[in-house]
């Protein structure tokens, strides 16, 4: 059996135990401690933290999220690090709601009820739980999804909130020869993903939920399959009748790249003050009185342009990698405090 160790998470003064063959975070987890997390795969740098005391060690990890200049100073990446001796964390931003209070992690076996294209290439997937038959997440939350057939697996946010009528909801972009992505342009072959088919579901797992009691005008901005996780936000705010002002910049490359903007509108016309601006890249051509704001150009680019006052808003970002990283360079610009910024970076585990 493995080592094991004892983990002093400061300031907060949590203390857990790890084996040495469990990554931090898993550990953590497993002892319902909720520490900030994105990604969970070593790329997106919101686990990072300080190492006071003691010894680790990671795992493969991208130096986007941690560069060497920083491990050496005793910055530590909490989903790929193994303790090899008792240790003093200092955790650089945690949550102390979510902490000791975040909802359990849940493994679900589901059954695959619908699958449709909803663009070229994005697929709606939507998956009904059979046992246990309940989820419970929070909106903006994101699940792990088994590839079926492996071990493996991918991680998806749920389009849907706990309270939307029917299955949980997952917006998947198509990579071509994807693992996960791929099969769902294979329905009704062997070895493809078809109705009736069963998908083991683990989660919830990410931070980029609506926190209650906050006021400040909600500043939403997605790129393609990022649709989901504001999309739940959405419905949850919505269901709510949250009063504050909220804003929804969604960036794609065409008009033919939009979709589901009639629901987006609906549960804009339950909000106090609501706005969707259709962020287009390359192409506006086709778009006569769409009903909702066009802006010709990049999504970060059109934030900067519309929003004056970034600094006063809470920020929700989900989507491609490039699209989160301009963006929180654009958020530190303009001042928004990090504790205002909540995202999730659509990482891929596999390392090109
Ligand atoms: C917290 C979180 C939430 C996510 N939520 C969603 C979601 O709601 N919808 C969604 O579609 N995706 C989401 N993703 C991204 C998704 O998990 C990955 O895109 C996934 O790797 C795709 O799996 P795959 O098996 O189809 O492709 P893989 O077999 O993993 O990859 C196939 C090829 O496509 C490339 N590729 C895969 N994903 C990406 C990417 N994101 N950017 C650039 N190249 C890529 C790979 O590098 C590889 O070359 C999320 C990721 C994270 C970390
Ligand atoms: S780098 Fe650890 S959660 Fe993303």
């Amino acid at each position: 059996m493995a080592d094991i160790h004892r983990i002093t998470f400061e300031p907060v003064n949590l203390e857990m135990e790890v084996a040495e063959d469990e990554k931090i975070l898993d550990a953590a987890f497993r002892q319902g401690i909720h520490l900030m997390h994105g990604c969970r795969e070593g790329r997106c740098s919101a686990c990072k933290s300080y190492m006071l005391d003691g010894e680790v060690q990671m795992e493969d990890y991208s130096t986007f999220a941690c560069n060497d200049a920083e491990v050496e100073e005793g910055y530590v990446l909490l989903c790929k690090a193994h303790a090899f001796s008792d240790c003093t964390i200092e955790l650089l931003n945690f949550d102390e709601d979510e902490l000791l209070g975040g909802i359990p992690i849940q493994t679900i076996r589901t059954r695959v009820v619908g699958l449709d294209p909803v663009t070229r290439d994005i697929v709606s997937l939507r998956l009904q739980p059979i046992e246990p038959e309940a989820y419970e997440f929070k909106a903006g939350q994101y699940a792990d999804l088994t590839i079926p057939g492996s071990e493996e697996t991918r991680s998806f946010s749920m389009a849907t909130t706990p309270a939307t009528d029917g299955p949980i909801e997952f917006l998947i972009k198509k990579y071509p020869g994807g693992k996960f992505s791929g099969l769902l342009d294979k329905a009704g072959t062997d070895g493809g993903i078809s109705v009736g088919d069963e998908i083991t579901l683990n989660g919830p797992y990410g931070t980029c939920t609506i926190k209650d009691g906050h006021v400040l005008p909600v500043v939403c901005v997605a790129g393609g399959a990022g649709m989901a996780p504001i999309l739940a936000l959405l419905r949850h705010l919505s269901a709510s009748g949250s009063t504050r002002p909220v804003r929804f910049y969604y960036g794609v490359r065409t008009p033919g790249d939009l979709f589901y903007v009639d629901e987006i509108l609906r549960l804009g016309e339950q909000l106090a003050d609501f706005t969707f601006v259709a962020c287009l890249s390359e192409s506006t051509e086709g778009l006569d009185d769409p009903g909702h704001v066009v802006e010709a150009g990049n999504v970060t680019d059109v934030v900067d342009r519309r929003e004056e006052q970034l600094a006063k808003t809470e920020v929700y970002m989900c989507g491609p990698p490039p699209m989160v990283d301009a963006a929180l360079a654009l958020l530190e610009v303009r001042g928004t405090p990090k504790d205002q910024i909540f995202y999730d970076s659509f990482t891929s585990p596999i390392f090109d």
